[in-house]
């Protein structure tokens, strides 16, 4: 505030920003009317929510701090809250019981005419591609807790040689596919206030790794309050009241609430092809899926991969009450998960790796429907100042926070395709810092999946008992974005001596 500049003088408020502590550089300063006002209505805002504990250190704050936490509180929508934490308890986690079966799934191509129906719809789809129909969209607003890192998901270095970041590998697919087929492709990338800066900051540095800055755009999510297990907002600092992200599901309303849903119709956009920034396989706007869900007149579309094991950490596509519907892995009872087809073969096996075509029409109609996702607990452990004010790093579960999730959706769609695609090719995703879906196990995915496109091209590459590559090989999608494209181009005397960049 500039001296004097709307500034009426409470004296009692001179006082309620003095400390005990004798910082008086920040603390002891007159505040204007607006300033007094608004302490005052978050104040009460607070207190009628139960929530009035987030105060307790305003004395020992500074004055930026205070104004950080009225920011906060002025944000935040406390019936929401409540209501959401009631419905949550209300109804916890638990097992789906229903009658559901496996949904009809489009088969890896093998017979005559799987093949002549792919061939198909990827004709389709490379046509919707050719008139600016698509759109991408990546979410990476997660705060990839599991994976232990600070930095954005998608700035993690992946080439198996070059280092380069999954966002630049992403962003090579799409501008293969804009020179491919002589289009434009927006890229939405949604992020959260937790990484948004941070990402925009990584694309600038890379010069948007090619892309016109226009047709890239960000959005953020919103944040919610995580609160305690009895309802109570917690708090990271004196200041700062826990948030996070509210979700993938929180996709859905940034788009409206941004206005992306707007730009996305004013470039002609019919469809988007949704999915998460962790995938390094992902097979973006494939021309075949894309083709089968136009073909169906389908609203929501997805792929999916078979599970690898009964008690894999995936989602599962089912049919229920005549729709499409997704199982999280945390309700589906053991008796399911393990649960056997007549042929002896794993029954619920349509493990969902997140991958969406999502009609703009559709859209539509969800957001003509009133609080159209609801939300989930997460019950997690999250670091909390306790009531003298030291930090505890909980051991046990201790915090829920709040999320919606994109396939909830599902509840509004009339059509829908779903189609399996081989994992290999498709899904490496990367959740954890070690083992199992891990950048040791996504890079050698990426490698493992250009050795296939080699051999298949009748190059010779060896290979260990694992069915690992040995060696490594990076293939820029710019040079090929897919196998057929590989062997248009390779030359076929090539030796591969274990180290290979094209
Ligand atoms: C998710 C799916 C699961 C699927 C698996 C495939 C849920 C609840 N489950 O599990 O069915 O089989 O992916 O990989 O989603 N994100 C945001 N904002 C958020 C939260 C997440 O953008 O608020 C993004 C993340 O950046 C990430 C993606 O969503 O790209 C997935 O989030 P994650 O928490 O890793 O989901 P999973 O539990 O692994």
């Amino acid at each position: 505030m500039k001296n004097g500049d709307n500034f009426i003088g409470f004296p009692h408020c001179t006082n309620t920003y003095s400390h005990k502590t004798g910082n008086t550089r920040t603390l002891n300063r007159n505040i204007s009317a607006t300033e007094f006002l608004a302490e005052k209505k978050c104040r009460e805002t607070a207190l009628e929510a139960g929530q009035g504990h987030v105060f307790r250190w305003w004395n020992e704050i500074t004055h930026g701090e205070k104004q950080h936490l009225l920011d906060q509180i002025a944000s935040i929508d406390f019936p929401l809250i409540k209501k959401i934490f009631t419905d949550t308890r209300i109804k916890p986690v638990q097992s789906i019981r229903n009658n559901f079966s496996p949904p009809r799934i489009i088969p890896i191509p093998t017979s005559i005419d799987e093949q002549e129906n792919a061939l198909k719809a990827k004709h389709v789809g490379e046509s919707s591609l050719k008139r600016g129909e698509m759109s991408v969209l990546t979410v990476a607003g997660g705060q990839g807790t599991r994976l232990g890192s600070n930095g954005p998901k998608g700035t993690l270095s992946i080439g198996p040689i070059s280092g380069k970041s999954i966002f630049q590998l992403h962003a090579e697919k799409i501008q293969a596919l804009q020179k491919r087929y002589r289009t434009i492709i927006p890229w939405y990338i949604m992020t959260s206030e937790s990484n948004d800066a941070i990402t925009r900051d990584f694309f600038h540095t890379h010069r948007f790794f090619g892309f016109e800055p226009r047709d890239v755009c960000f959005f953020t999510q919103r944040m919610l309050p995580v609160v305690d297990l009895q309802g109570n907002l917690l708090m990271d600092s004196k200041w700062n009241v826990v948030t996070s992200p509210n979700g993938h599901g929180g996709a859905i309303i940034a788009l409206k609430e941004k206005e992306v849903f707007h730009d996305m119709k004013r470039r002609g956009i019919k469809h988007i092809f949704y999915h998460q920034v962790d995938n390094v396989l992902i097979k973006i706007a494939d021309p075949v899926f894309i083709g089968y869900h136009l073909m169906d007149n389908a609203e929501f579309s997805s792929k999916i991969v078979k599970k690898r094991h009964p008690e894999e950490k995936v989602g599962i596509i089912v049919q229920m009450d005549g729709r499409m519907h997704l199982i999280e892995y945390s309700e589906l009872s053991r008796e399911d998960m393990y649960a056997k087809d007549e042929n002896g073969a794993l029954k619920h096996n349509a493990g969902n790796i997140a991958v969406h075509m999502i009609s703009i029409d559709f859209l539509e109609k969800v957001y003509k429907e009133e609080d159209a996702l609801p939300y989930h607990a997460a019950i997690k452990k999250v670091p909390y100042l306790d009531k003298k004010g030291d930090m505890v790093n909980p051991e046990k579960n201790n915090a829920i926070k709040f999320e919606s999730f994109i396939f909830d959706v599902l509840k509004y769609v009339r059509k829908g395709v779903i189609m399996e695609a081989l994992r290999e090719d498709e899904f490496s995703p990367i959740k954890n810092m070690d083992g199992e879906n891990s950048p040791a196990t996504a890079k050698q995915d990426l490698v493992n999946l250009f050795g296939r496109w080699l051999r298949n091209s009748g190059i010779s590459i060896p290979m260990d008992n694992h069915g690992n590559v040995i060696g490594l090989i990076e293939i820029n999608p710019c040079f090929a974005l897919d196998e057929e494209e590989l062997r248009s181009k390779i030359d076929r005397n090539l030796k591969f001596n274990g180290h290979l960049s094209l």
